[in-house]
């Protein structure tokens, strides 16, 4: 019989996995059946209408669709089940995920063409609307919303924009983003939102889920490339009874729930931007008193993740991280080809105080490693 419980011995300040609260982690202390009424109506049901109230005031004409295994799972499963055969998707590229969504159109067979920008270099709405109009044959358009590469947020808004005035069907990894930055997906005309439960709101890994315009999406019946990640498939059977359609991650999905009463309770979206927002901004202040400078210029930086360059070429990341480690701080590598970067997540479970504490680890860190 094992029964402790240990407590973390860090916080993690990383784009997911991220910290979680106690109770999210002890919802997951029973077993649920997946045949019954108590887990599938009561459980995952709520929270496919819950996501959806989340995501949009137009809450008929969209539908939430869950899916196993990690974000770039749901990723796949979205693109492989809304672009049909004779389709074409444009992907707009600045970072790992938007190289990622190449990757899979070209695994998967999917005609595409790319507009692939520096990590460092917003999407120009104007040079999209100018490949949508010079290549008709471009069905879908597909965005990242925040790139965790970097922390860059991508202008959603505009962009949106641009694709729907062309005429286009809009896809968007909102991994990182949904939950933690306020948007409408209904104002926005966004017709595929993809996001995962171990991001903003607060749950742990194990599965991911799309939010997606009903009537687009009953559309897409024969269009996917994967038995197991057909989303039609997977939401065909969740309409039905909220089951799905092979083994439900029953304790994640538990925590899940969990997480959207405390996402509730903290205020909703926009209050829980506002604290991402505070612990970015303690972060970055702190941060430059120290002289690290962040890679981004202000006006791109989402308030999620956030990139700094090391302060010079001396610098031994390994080492800092081993020392802010030991303070009780689970920091990112960089993960860009350009500059030697490091990076701090702001989400999760993590509050003003605890950037406090960080900074203050990291002062003592560095006056150590003189
Ligand atoms: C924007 C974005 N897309 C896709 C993914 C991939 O998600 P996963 O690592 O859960 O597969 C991530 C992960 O951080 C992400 O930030």
């Amino acid at each position: 019989m094992y029964d402790f419980i240990p407590d973390n011995p860090y916080i993690l300040l990383t784009p997911g996995p991220l910290s979680t609260s106690k109770s999210v982690r002890n919802a997951m202390l029973r077993d649920w059946c997946t045949w019954d009424a108590d887990y599938n109506e009561g459980i995952v049901q709520n929270i496919r209408s819950r996501l959806v109230a989340l995501a949009t005031s137009n809450t008929e004409a969209y539908t939430a669709v869950l899916m196993q295994g990690s974000g770039s799972f749901t990723v796949e499963a979205c693109l492989g089940t809304a672009i049909p055969k004779n389709g074409k998707v444009l992907i707009i590229s600045n970072g790992a995920y938007g190289k990622r969504i190449i990757e899979m159109a070209q695994i998967l067979d999917i005609s595409h063409v790319t507009m692939v920008l520096t990590e460092t270099d917003a999407p120009n709405p104007n040079k999209v609307a100018a490949i949508l109009a010079e290549d008709s044959d471009i069905t879908h358009v597909a965005i990242v919303h925040c790139e965790t590469t970097t922390g860059m947020l991508n202008p959603l808004e505009e962009l949106s924009k641009v694709a729907k005035a062309a005429g286009k069907i809009l896809i968007i990894d909102a991994m990182s983003s949904f939950g933690g930055i306020p948007m409408d997906i209904g104002n926005l005309d966004i017709d595929f939102l993809i996001s995962s439960a171990n991001k903003c709101i607060q749950g742990v890994p194990g599965f991911g889920f799309v939010i997606a315009k009903r009537d687009v999406l009953e559309q897409c019946a024969g269009n996917a490339r994967s038995l197991c990640l057909d989303l039609i498939g997977q939401w065909r059977d969740m309409e039905k009874s909220g089951k799905w359609r092979y083994t439900s991650p029953t304790h994640v999905v538990r925590a899940f729930y969990q997480a959207l009463d405390e996402l509730e309770v903290e205020g909703g979206i926009e209050a829980r931007y506002k604290r991402y927002c505070a612990n970015h901004s303690i972060l970055v202040n702190g941060m430059r008193d120290m002289d690290f400078n962040t890679l981004l210029p202000d006006e791109m930086q989402s308030p999620i993740i956030t990139s700094f360059l090391y302060p010079d070429a001396k610098f031994d990341f390994m080492r800092f991280y081993e020392a802010v480690k030991a303070c009780g701080f689970v920091l990112y590598p960089g993960k860009i080809s350009q500059a030697d970067t490091f990076r701090i997540g702001n989400i999760g479970e993590v509050y003003p105080h605890d950037i406090r504490r960080l900074i203050q680890s990291i002062q003592e860190v560095m006056g150590d490693m003189l």
